[in-house]
Order: C-alpha cells, then sequence, then structure tokens
C-alpha cells in the first residue's frame, strides 16, 4: 500500500501547477515570509529522528533510543547505521543515498548561509550518519549492500524501531545481480558528500572520493536495474527511469569532485544515447535524476534559458512557503513548524510513546490496537518531517491511516535544507537594509 506513495517525487511537486498559475499572476514581489531559520534548524533535526543505529551522546531528538543493532549480523555484515526512510524501519539504499547528495549538494551550494544560521555542524553530521553507513555497505569494489529489512514484514507490524521484531535480512547487489541504479546513486552521494568534506576533513572526504570512484566503475561496467536483481526492493523503490539517469548523475558529482575531465566527456559521450538531456523533464525525485544533470551541466556553461534566475528564484520561495503555511488551510506541511500541522504523521515511532519514557516491549500487532488506531494526536513530535501533503484540491485529512498524505520521507525534507538557508539569509539581508 505504502508502494504507491514511494512512486510519487517530491511531494510538494503536486502543486506545481497550480503554484505556477498563481505565481504568473501575481507580481515577483515576495508576499509571505516565514521563520526559514527555525525551519532549517527543524529540518535537520528530523534526520536525527530517522536514525538507525546507536545513537551517540549528542542525540537531540531524545524520544528515540538505539535500535537496529543487530543489521546484518545474519550476512556477516556490519550495517549499523543509516537512516529509515520513513515511517517504517526499512533501510532502502536508493532513497537513503538520494538523500544524502541532496543535503550535500545544498551545503555546497549555500554552505555559508547554514554555517551564518548556527546549524553546519548538524548539516555535516546528517550528512556523515548516512556516509558512515554507505562505507561499511560498500564491502568490497563490486559489492553494494543495498537494504536491510523489507518491506513486506516490515509493514505487517507497527512498531517502535527500539522494539523491532521484523526481518533484518541484508540484501546486496554484485557483478551477478548488477543495481547501477543504487550503485550510481550511492557513487553519486558520495562525491557529492566528499566536496562538503573537503576543508573539515579531508582524510574521511579523500576516504569518500575513493568509494565514489570505484562505485562508479563497478555501476557501470556491471549494468543492471537493482529492482530485477534485488526483487525484495520491487514494489517499493522501483527505479521507473532505469540506470542511466544515475550513471550521468554520478560522472557529473565525480567531475565536480575531481575535475577528472573523465568523468565530464562520459557525460558529454553518453548524456544522448541515455536520454532525458535535451527535452523538458517535469520531475525530480529519488527516482528521476534528469533535471538535476540538467542544472548542475548548466552551471558549467552558463547557459540563457527562457527563465530568468529571478523568476525561478520567486518560484522556489513560493513553493517553500506554501510548504509551510501560505496555502489555502494555513497549514504547515513541515511538521512541527509554526501554529498548525499534521498531528497524526503516519510514523511508527512518532506515534508510540517514547522508548526512554516506556521500554515495556511493544508487540508487532500491538502498536497497531493500541497506538496506530487512536484518534489522539501523536504522542511524539517528528520535527522537520515534510509529509505527502494536501491533494489536488488543497485538502488534507490528518489521519494516521492516510498514508499518502501523512507519511514523510528523508528525501523531501533534504532539498530544503540549502533552501531554508538561502531565504533565511536574504531575509536577514532584507531587515538589515530596510533601516
Ligand atoms: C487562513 O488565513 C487567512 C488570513 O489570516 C484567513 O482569512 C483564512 O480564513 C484562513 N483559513 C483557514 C482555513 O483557516
Amino acid at each position: 500500500m505504502v508502494m504507491m506513495m514511494k512512486k510519487k517525487p517530491l511531494s510538494i511537486s503536486k502543486n506545481y501547477c497550480f503554484l505556477l498559475f498563481i505565481f504568473s499572476i501575481l507580481s515577483t514581489r515576495s508576499i509571505a515570509s516565514h521563520n526559514y531559520a527555525d525551519a532549517l534548524t527543524k529540518s535537520l533535526l528530523y534526520f536525527e529522528a530517522q536514525r538507525s543505529g546507536h545513537l551517540p551522546y549528542n542525540q537531540r531528538v531524545t524520544w528515540r533510543d538505539h535500535s537496529g543493532l543487530t543489521d546484518g549480523l545474519q550476512q556477516g555484515v556490519d550495517l549499523v547505521g543509516g537512516y529509515y526512510d520513513a515511517g517504517d524501519h526499512v533501510k532502502f539504499g536508493l532513497p537513503m543515498a538520494f538523500t544524502v547528495t541532496m543535503v550535500s549538494w545544498g551545503i555546497i551550494e549555500y554552505g555559508d548561509y547554514i554555517a551564518g544560521a548556527g546549524e553546519l555542524d548538524h548539516a555535516l553530521e546528517s550528512i556523515k550518519w548516512g556516509t558512515d553507513y554507505f562505507i561499511k555497505a560498500h564491502t568490497s569494489p563490486n559489492v553494494l549492500w543495498a537494504e536491510v529489512g523489507d518491506g513486506y514484514t516490515d509493514h505487517y507490524c507497527w512498531q517502535r524501531p527500539e522494539d523491532m521484531t521484523t526481518s533484518r535480512q541484508a540484501y546486496k547487489v554484485d557483478e551477478n545481480n548488477p543495481g547501477s541504479d543504487v550503485v550510481g546513486e550511492t557513487a553519486a552521494a558520495m562525491a557529492a558528500a566528499s566536496i562538503v568534506f573537503r576543508k573539515t576533513n579531508p582524510r574521511y572526504s579523500h576516504l569518500l572520493l575513493h568509494h565514489a570512484k570505484q562505485l562508479f566503475e563497478f555501476g557501470d561496467k556491471y549494468r543492471g536495474k537493482y529492482d530485477e536483481n534485488m526483487g525484495v526492493v520491487k514494489n517499493y523503490y522501483t527505479s521507473i527511469s532505469g540506470f542511466n539517469d544515475e550513471l550521468l548523475w554520478a560522472a557529473m558529482w565525480l567531475y565536480k569532485a575531481t575535475d577528472d575531465h573523465r568523468y565530464l566527456s562520459y557525460v558529454i559521450d553518453n548524456a544522448d544515447s541515455f536520454g532525458g538531456i535535451g527535452w523538458s523533464i517535469t520531475e525530480f525525485s529519488w527516482d528521476v535524476k534528469f533535471a538535476g544533470i540538467q542544472v548542475l551541466a548548466s552551471q558549467l556553461k552558463c547557459a540563457m534559458g527562457d527563465v530568468t534566475p529571478q523568476e525561478l528564484f520567486q518560484f522556489s520561495k513560493q513553493q517553500v512557503d506554501y510548504v509551510l503555511g501560505s496555502n489555502p488551510l494555513n497549514m504547515s506541511y513541515l511538521v512541527g513548524f509554526g501554529p498548525k500541522f499534521p498531528s497524526r504523521v503516519h510514523h511508527r515511532g512518532a506515534s508510540i510513546v517514547s522508548y526512554r519514557e516506556n521500554k515495556g516491549f511493544i508487540g508487532c500487532t500491538e502498536g497497531y490496537d493500541n497506538w496506530y488506531g487512536s484518534s489522539g494526536p501523536n504522542p511524539n513530535i517528528v520535527f522537520g518531517a515534510l509529509v505527502g501533503g494536501p491533494n489536488h484540491k488543497d485538502e488534507f485529512f490528518d489521519r494516521r491511516g492516510n498514508y499518502m498524505q501523512t507519511e514523510a520521507c528523508t528525501y523531501n525534507t533534504a532539498p530544503l535544507v540549502g533552501i531554508f538557508a538561502k531565504l533565511n539569509y536574504l531575509e536577514d539581508m532584507n531587515l538589515r537594509t530596510s533601516y
């Protein structure tokens, strides 16, 4: 059931046409403004709520505790750590890697603004929590562990991650069962993260780049769709667009990270035959990366398009403001932001009493009986989570069972981190110059 939602692109995009229309009748002057610094802080808290593994002493989301401590054990590999992708407890490699790529991109573009808001350390931690896991999961040049747990057994239970009793079997792609999409995205994530850590942690940056190069070679040499060779992911994160976009995307990030022209040549030589480069693309998501490749490519050549940077900026600000409450319901779809936000988020951990408050074991179906079905608000607020959001009539039904609208995913919040920082910076500038 949750499968449908997972196939959607970024949830905000379904308001795309609607907002584009509004945009055309409004002046370019900005109207609504929100506390973007607060949104930035909260967006980074969300990644702490989604942490799997052994939580550090400075964990700020204190309703969470250690979980998934035997991940990979059955297969003889240490896969403790990483992120749960949404309201369940499967660790899906492809969306996790895309999440890390997106936060990294945000820091590469707007790192100074994130630092200006005092959030750089948290942003770096959110990336490292993912890349530390990818390092563990990439056990040899041509092996990448790409999933822990499975959607079928996981969705049968409603439990806190700390109580998990469902299968934690791990799944991999390798030479015989290739997955160029998940491998390509993980290469992109590690290449992008290597740029982020270049100054603050050069050794780590170098290690990430080493993994990224190996992964790209593996993904390019042994080509295949991961959902065909690792069937467990089918119906959850099937790569509809195939792996061509991830290979180009990985090469693009490797070029940015290394300045090695072989990667750029790879993009130029394959762009046409791999598709998705010459025409307009209406989706940018954990599955489809072509639009991102086009943006990175345009930064290299400074092409003049049909829309001005100012128009693009105004459009993104409108989108962000809509998400934060400038919409017909006056509802923030970023959880925990502003006076009105979803209170029954489809999230196992958030909807059950905190493990640190009550360590009594809550079983697989007990969670459904006693917590999932409750009409009250969730006992824990999953700050910074961006839920699926309103339907095309701008209606939103705040019910736990309504996963299409009330579930959140890490890759929805990830692209917002940098944008919140940029908007916050501009807001500060405006305040200063208006005096
Ligand atoms: C949203 O806010 C506007 C302006 O304050 C108000 O006129 C409108 O009635 C509000 N709508 C809802 C659904 O609360």
